[in-house]
């Protein structure tokens, strides 16, 4: 009787494949933040850039495709964190005991605990922002308004009216900072670690590395936390209160399928 061994792909591979998802994905979540911050620059502004993303060229296809390519990144992420954790504790079978964890940083050890709650956080947000099926207990109003793109006056969905109206709810703002302190962390290890797995090991880099990947995982904190605290400190509830008593009034259509 034949006996097939099960295909173990190698540590390096997998160190690499984590670290290529982990980047492309750090990528997405600059873009993102970059994106979402043009909420300061107003309505139009944020409504337009959204209206763009939304007709790529070749959309709806090629949105679709951005959209697969990085449901598999961030699966081929947390599939290589699952079998590197495995292989990790396989090898050091004394860290079950806490022996040696006190050689490693408090964001290092939560890494799958953080991993996990923010894959929690992505499922709700995908629910709230992009199919928009968070019921209005959690004060979702979706509507359109004009929207000026190419000196063309649109009737488009109001992402900024959303936006606001998620954060005007404190819970969901507090859930977001919340989220976003822990996606602070899991940055400020995941990116130093990234170095590390592409042969970035020098000695005198390594405080400096450590150093940048903390910076930059700050930075992504108040880009995105920004949002949902000038929200809450009242920033957009004059447009909010406008857009509302119009729609009352006319009621919107519903919003575009993406
Ligand atoms: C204050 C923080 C954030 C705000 C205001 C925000 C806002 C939004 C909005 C408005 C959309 C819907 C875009 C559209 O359909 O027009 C969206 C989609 C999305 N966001 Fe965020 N986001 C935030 C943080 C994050 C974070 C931290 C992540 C990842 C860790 C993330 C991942 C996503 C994903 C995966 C989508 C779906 C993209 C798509 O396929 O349409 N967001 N976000």
């Amino acid at each position: 009787m034949s006996t097939s061994k099960p295909c173990r792909i190698p540590s390096l591979v997998k160190k690499y494949l984590m670290a290529i998802s982990g980047l492309v994905l750090v990528g997405f979540i600059l873009g993102h933040m970059l994106g979402n911050l043009q909420f300061f620059m107003g309505p139009e502004v944020i409504n337009a850039y959204a209206y763009h993303l939304h007709h790529l060229p070749g959309a709806p296809f090629s949105l679709w495709a951005i959209r697969g390519f990085l449901l598999l990144m961030l699966a081929v992420h947390v599939w290589m964190a699952i079998l590197l954790t495995k292989e990790n504790r396989e090898a050091r079978p004394e860290s079950y005991l806490g022996q040696k964890t006190n050689v490693a940083t408090y964001a290092s050890r939560t890494m799958p605990i953080t991993g996990v709650l923010i894959l929690a956080f992505i499922v709700f947000h995908i629910l709230q922002y992009t199919t928009r099926v968070v019921p209005e207990d959690y004060n979702q109003t979706i509507g359109e308004s004009t929207i000026e793109v190419a000196h063309v006056q649109l009737e488009y969905f109001d992402v900024y009216a959303m936006m606001v109206s998620g954060f005007s709810s404190p819970i969901i703002s507090l859930f977001y900072i919340v989220t976003m302190g822990l996606l602070c962390m899991h940055l400020s290890h995941g990116v130093h670690s990234m170095f590390q797995s592409v042969g970035l090991r020098n000695e005198s880099w390594r405080p400096k590395l450590k150093l940048a990947a903390a910076a930059f995982a700050g930075l992504i904190f108040i880009g995105f936390a920004s949002i949902p605290a000038a929200v809450l400190a009242g920033a957009g509830s004059g447009y909010l209160a406008e857009k509302e008593a119009a729609w009352a009034n006319a009621p919107a259509k519903s919003a575009p399928a993406h």
